[in-house]
């Protein structure tokens, strides 16, 4: 990558998303909700219709077995079944922790649902401890997400289930 690329990358990282009226909205909109679907398809669609920078927002849930199923979403088709062994979603369920992917296109075990994805971040949901599944947000935008994204989001999932 060339120096100037590298450079504007690294500034745009540093400047934060603006979460506050999304974050706020998602939480009461799901308060007092119990059932996890009706919560994802709520969050997939207020974050996905809330950043132009997001082109693919979407769960997928821990269905057993090492393995993902594709849960509520807003963008084009994902793919439906995601085993833990493979892609970015899988890494992250496998391991717990959240994954940010700067450029997909350097990561050789990452998922193509899209052509156009260029940076995506997949964050752990638990509930009582249990990884329940992940939320998987890609970008048309090389290096979209940073530590503060994974923060706040992480912070909203756990609010959240
Ligand atoms: N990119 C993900 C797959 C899911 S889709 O992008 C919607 C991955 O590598 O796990």
């Amino acid at each position: 990558m060339l120096p100037l690329m590298r450079l504007l990358l690294i500034i745009k990282n540093k400047m934060a998303r603006d979460y506050s009226e999304t974050i706020s909205r998602i939480a009461a909109l799901v308060e007092g909700e119990s059932d996890n679907i009706a919560k994802m398809a709520t969050i997939a669609c207020e974050l996905y219709h809330a950043f132009d920078e997001f082109h693919w927002v979407g769960f997928y849930r821990n269905t057993g077995d090492d393995t993902l199923k594709i849960g509520p979403y807003q963008g084009g088709h994902g793919c439906l079944v995601i085993p833990f062994a493979k892609g970015v979603c899988g890494a992250c369920a496998r391991n717990r922790e959240v994954q940010i992917v700067v450029d997909v296109n350097a990561v050789t075990d990452h998922i193509a649902c899209s052509a156009t994805t260029q940076s995506e971040i997949v964050l752990p949901i638990f509930q009582s401890n249990a990884l329940i599944g992940v939320l998987d947000i890609d970008s048309d935008n090389l290096a979209e997400f940073n530590q503060e994204d994974a923060e706040t989001l992480s912070a909203m999932l756990k609010n959240s289930f």
